[in-house]
């Protein structure tokens, strides 16, 4: 008898539901509207209301939109822009054409990997913090992971690329506001999903009050860590001042124009959000899985062991910790924070012989392409030995947690290594337990985090210290 258990999925709806009536579910969970036979198309298309939307979900098509004809296919889609306008403006997360090439090149000196062991320090340092309040509540009962994580990543960008003491009272506030912003952006946005003004009246007023009042909140925050950045003279990398200066410090060669006040604003809520969230989604999906996984657990805990013996890991220990990387990765893989990319086509073209018409939506949906049954055996079985050195690579077309191509995650680096030695410290010390394993969900709004939270109770355990 096959006893294989499954993390948990999204549903998949029947194959002849009409695609109006799985929009219609989708405002529950974006992930809903993907029939089992969809998880096989290499591409298909369907229209609402004459609008063309196209699902490119083989590594020939993601390669096309992603690399080959970008120029076409830079732009965000309109639904994307008006969830995200609000909070981060122009921002190199939503922009497109020459802005986006401009702000790109402005904030790529921030992830040069001159940079990465000063990052690398700061992401122990707050490891161990966490540790340390852990050990007080280990004793005390049980945390909600997701809200840890969130709290543990956002103080690891402050940290970092701000340079700042970014206050706890701080975090708290973005992570509380950014997790409402993404509940309420999401309910109004069929209107937009549908690509019809007229749904718009659908669009509750206190949800968009509450919306504003959000982006009020994390605004006043960023512009508080800006200020403070002004002040701060040392000649240390810091992402503030690189944007208001041009200086970008230790790296030692400066832009020749400074961003204005509201750009540089833009840019910092941009890498304060990409930066936090999607890690912390990651390794609350990671911590799910370790914990109905244990013989997965004991498998990385026993590298830990070996590799590091309970002491602090180095940088060039994070490329030692093969088992712990695969689990990280297999989880994104099961899990990708970002689940679904979408683009508009500037002018008409062609993909996979299919004519696509100017302004079609074109959607790369890491979700499906993760789980698809042609490119993975048993793809919704969760298998960190498929990311192990000696196993086969996956197409580098069809793994994208971090996207591909021209517009592939700044911080694709930053975020690895920072999963990856986040895990490291906190799994050699505890073994967090989910409470209530049957109740977490799944929830797609703009990233795909665990609905309600991931309860777990923390077990500390002894480190075994016959290691190298
Ligand atoms: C596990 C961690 C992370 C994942 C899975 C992830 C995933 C992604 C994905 C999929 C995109 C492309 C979105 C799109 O094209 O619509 C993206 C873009 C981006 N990410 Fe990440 N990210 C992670 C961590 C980070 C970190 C730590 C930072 C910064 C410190 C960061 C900064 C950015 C920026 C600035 C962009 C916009 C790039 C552009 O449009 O040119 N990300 N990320």
């Amino acid at each position: 008898m096959n006893d294989v258990k499954f993390p948990v999925m999204a549903p998949r709806p029947e194959k002849s539901s009409s695609m109006f009536k799985r929009l219609l579910w989708a405002r529950k969970n974006l992930l809903s509207v993907w029939s089992e036979q969809e998880y096989e198309l290499k591409f298909f298309q369907f229209k609402i209301l004459n609008k063309q939307y196209v699902v490119c979900n083989s590594p020939e098509t993601v390669k096309t939109v992603f690399l080959e004809e970008h120029d076409n296919y830079d732009k965000k889609s309109p639904q994307m822009r008006h969830a995200l306008e609000p909070l981060l403006g122009d921002g190199l997360f939503v922009s497109d054409g020459k802005l986006w090439k401009e702000r790109r090149n402005y904030c790529a000196p921030a992830f040069n990997n001159k940079l990465m062991s000063g990052y690398f320090d700061v992401m122990v340092d707050s490891s161990n913090e966490l540790i340390q309040e852990w050990e007080q509540k280990a004793t005390l009962g049980q945390v909600d992971i997701l809200n840890e994580m969130a709290r543990l990543t956002a103080k690891i960008i402050g940290r970092s690329i701000f340079g700042d003491e970014t206050q706890d009272s701080e975090v708290r506030t973005i992570v509380r506001e950014f997790s409402k912003y993404q509940k309420n952006v999401d309910q109004i946005n069929l209107a937009d999903s549908l690509g019809i003004p007229a749904l718009s009246f659908m669009k509750n007023p206190y949800r968009q009050y509450k919306l504003k009042l959000s982006t009020h909140r994390i605004h006043n925050v960023i512009d508080t860590i800006i200020e403070r950045a002004k002040t701060v003279k040392e000649e240390k990398f810091n992402l503030v001042s690189m944007f208001l200066t041009g200086s970008t410090g230790q790296l030692g060669k400066g832009h020749a124009c400074p961003l204005s006040l509201e750009a540089a604003r833009n840019e910092s809520i941009v890498m304060f959000m990409a930066g936090h969230e999607t890690t912390a989604n990651s390794l609350s999906w990671t911590w799910y899985l370790l914990s109905e996984y244990p013989e997965v657990m004991k498998k990385l805990q026993t590298e830990l062991d070996e590799v590091l013996g309970g002491r602090e890991p180095t940088l060039d220990d994070i490329d030692k910790l093969h088992y712990t990387r695969a689990v990280f990765e297999e989880s994104m893989r099961l899990y990708p924070p970002v689940p679904l990319l979408s683009r508009e086509a500037r002018e008409d073209a062609e993909i996979n012989g299919k004519k696509i018409t100017k302004g079609a939506n074109i959607l790369v949906v890491p979700w499906l392409l993760h789980r698809h049954k042609k490119y993975w055996d048993n793809p919704d079985e969760f298998r960190p030995e498929r990311f192990l050195p000696d196993a086969p690579q996956p197409d580098k077309f069809v793994y994208i947690p971090f996207s591909v191509g021209y517009r592939v995650c700044l911080g694709k680096r930053f975020g690895l290594i920072e999963g990856i030695t986040c895990l490291a410290m906190l799994a050699q010390k505890f073994t967090p337990k989910l409470t209530q394993p049957e109740k977490v969900e799944i929830e797609c709004r703009l990233t795909l985090r665990p609905k309600k939270g991931v309860p777990m109770m923390l077990h500390k355990r002894e480190v075994s210290l016959h290691a190298s």
